[in-house]
């Protein structure tokens, strides 16, 4: 179990990489991915059921693409939540036309300054990996959520179908390192990004953990040969 002051120090550490990466980092999702980062948020939330009253939760918000998508679905808010000041500037900057339904809180998911019982829909997409105390985090996102409500997880899987494994081992690893850190001038950043994935639980370690927060399972779909898994709860 990590002490206050652990936690603290390593939620410090990631918010500091996502700050010194903000500038480089949408362009450098759609290079390394080929695009394709788009089209798995894109699918994640066509499985969510978003409404017109839907008021939706975005965790680890970022540069706020999967906001952008929520919104696009007519949702009636979305709030998003992120501790790195630098990334939320650039959402902010890129929302500005949702400035009536958007709004985004700099915080960290284990702790919420938000009311229980709220949101109709908890989405986060690549960042549930980034999380520090995630069990913490889970139980403030069932805390925050509505009786029926739906939670959301879009997130990089380390095992994948065997043929595409070592090819996805050598792109991870060595390619998108390599090139995240040229382009990024922080190399370090995106070894953490090959760590956090290898490091993130499997499928049925991970469902459980959510299971244990009190969330009840409605589907779990691979996406592109098992690279990114979706998973869809509900309280
Ligand atoms: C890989 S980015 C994902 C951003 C965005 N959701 C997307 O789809 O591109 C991960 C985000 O998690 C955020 N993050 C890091 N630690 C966090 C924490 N403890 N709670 C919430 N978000 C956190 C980072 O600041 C970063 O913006």
């Amino acid at each position: 179990m990590l002490t206050t002051d652990n936690l603290y120090d390593r939620q410090k550490e990631t918010r500091e990489m996502f700050n010194r990466i903000a500038k480089t980092y949408d362009p450098l999702n759609r290079g390394l991915s080929f695009g394709i980062d788009s089209l798995w948020r894109k699918k994640a939330i066509s499985h969510m059921e978003i409404a017109e009253n839907s008021i939706i939760l975005d965790v680890a918000t970022g540069t706020g693409d999967l906001a952008f998508l929520a919104l696009k679905k007519n949702a009636a808010r979305v709030i998003g939540i992120d501790p790195a000041y630098e990334m939320i500037r650039k959402t902010n900057e890129k929302l500005t036309a949702y400035s009536k339904k958007f709004f985004a809180i700099e915080s960290f998911g284990e702790y919420l300054p938000l009311a229980e019982d709220y949101f109709t829909h908890i989405m986060i997409s690549y960042g549930i990996r980034n999380i520090t105390d995630r069990p913490l985090a889970l139980k403030e996102f069932y805390r925050v959520l509505r009786p029926g409500g739906r939670f959301a997880i879009l997130e990089f899987s380390k095992t994948i179908l065997p043929l595409a494994q070592t090819f996805y081992n050598i792109y991870f690893r060595y390619i998108l390192t390599k090139i995240g850190g040229w382009v990024s001038g922080d190399r370090k950043a995106y070894e953490y990004f090959h760590d956090s994935v290898s490091r993130f639980p499997a499928k049925e370690e991970f469902i459980k953990e959510c299971i244990d927060a009190g969330f009840g399972i409605i589907s779990v779909k691979s996406m592109s040969f098992g690279v990114c898994t979706f998973y869809l709860f509900q309280k």
